[in-house]
C-alpha cells in the first residue's frame, strides 16, 4: 500500500484525476468506480479541469458507483443516482447513459445486486476505483462484518453511518436504513484502488486500514490484499499513522 500525505484535499484530486486522464489518453473507455460522499469531491473537480485542459475525449469514459440507499423515491435528492448525475456526470462531463448506480427501488431489489455485478464483469472489469472511508471503517457501505469476499448486495446501514450521513438529510429519521453496496470482494477485483481520507475524525480508520489486522471488523483494512493501492490522506487523516 503506497501512502502519499497531501497538504490538501485538492492536491490529492489533482493527483487522482491525473493518473485518471493518462489512463482515459490510452484507453478512451476506461472504467471507473465512483464515490459519493465529500472526499471524492476535489477529484471530479480537478478531472474536468484536467481533461479540459488536455482536450481528452470523454465520451466514453464508463463509470460504476459504489452504492445507493435503498428505498428513497425516484428522483429524490440525496439519493446516489441524483448525488452521481449532479456532482460527477455533470462536473466531469460524462455521457450519463454510460454510468451505471445500484438499483435502490424495492421493486426488484432481490435481484439488483446480481444484476450489478454482471453489469461490472460485462463492461470488462473497473480500472480505478475510489474510495472514501467512513469513521467505523466502512468502504462502500461495507458495515463492520462484512464478509471480504462480499459481492454487491443489500445492507443494513450501521447506526454510526446514519448519524454521520444525517448532516445531508433533514433529520436522522430521514436517512435509510439500508443500502445496497459493491462487496468488499467486488471492490478488490478492481484493477487500481485509491483510498482518500481528510480530516481528524478519519485518522483511526486509516490507521486500521493500513497498518492493523486483515479483517472483517474493519473492511477498509483488505485493502491490504490488493497489490495496487495508494492511499491519499492530509496530514490529520494521516496522523495516527505510525
Ligand atoms: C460513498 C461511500 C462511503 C463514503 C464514506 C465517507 O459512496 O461508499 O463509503 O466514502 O462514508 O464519506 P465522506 O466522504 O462523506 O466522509
Amino acid at each position: 500500500t503506497d501512502v502519499l500525505v497531501v497538504k490538501t484535499p485538492d492536491e490529492a484530486g489533482e493527483w487522482v484525476a491525473s493518473r485518471f486522464t493518462a489512463t482515459i489518453a490510452t484507453r478512451p473507455d476506461a472504467v471507473f468506480g465512483l464515490a459519493t460522499g465529500s472526499t471524492p469531491l476535489p477529484i471530479y473537480r480537478a478531472l474536468a479541469r484536467q481533461a479540459a485542459e488536455q482536450k481528452l475525449d470523454l465520451s466514453r469514459v464508463r463509470g460504476f458507483a459504489l452504492d445507493e440507499y435503498v428505498g428513497l423515491p425516484e428522483g429524490h435528492e440525496q439519493s446516489y443516482r441524483t448525488v452521481i448525475t449532479n456532482e460527477v456526470v455533470k462536473t466531469v462531463g460524462l455521457n450519463p447513459e454510460l454510468v451505471h448506480v445500484p438499483n435502490g427501488a424495492i421493486d426488484g431489489i432481490r435481484t439488483a445486486g446480481e444484476r450489478y455485478e454482471e453489469a461490472i464483469v460485462a463492461a470488462g472489469g473497473i480500472d480505478w476505483q475510489i474510495l472514501g472511508v467512513g469513521s467505523n471503517g466502512h468502504i462502500g457501505f461495507n458495515e463492520p462484518g462484512s464478509s471480504l469476499a462480499s459481492l454487491t448486495r443489500v445492507v443494513k446501514l450501521a447506526e454510526q453511518t446514519r448519524q454521520d450521513n444525517a448532516r445531508f438529510f433533514d433529520s436522522i429519521d430521514d436517512v435509510p436504513t439500508h443500502s445496497i453496496t459493491q462487496g468488499v470482494g467486488t471492490i478488490l477485483r478492481a484493477r487500481n484502488l485509491v483510498l482518500l481520507a481528510f480530516g481528524e475524525h478519519k485518522a483511526a480508520a486509516v490507521a486500521s486500514a493500513i497498518e492493523g489486522p486483515v479483517t472483517a471488523s474493519v473492511p477498509a483494512s483488505a485493502i491490504q490484499l490488493h497489490p495496487h493501492v495508494t492511499v491519499l490522506a492530509d496530514e490529520a487523516a494521516a496522523s495516527q499513522l505510525r
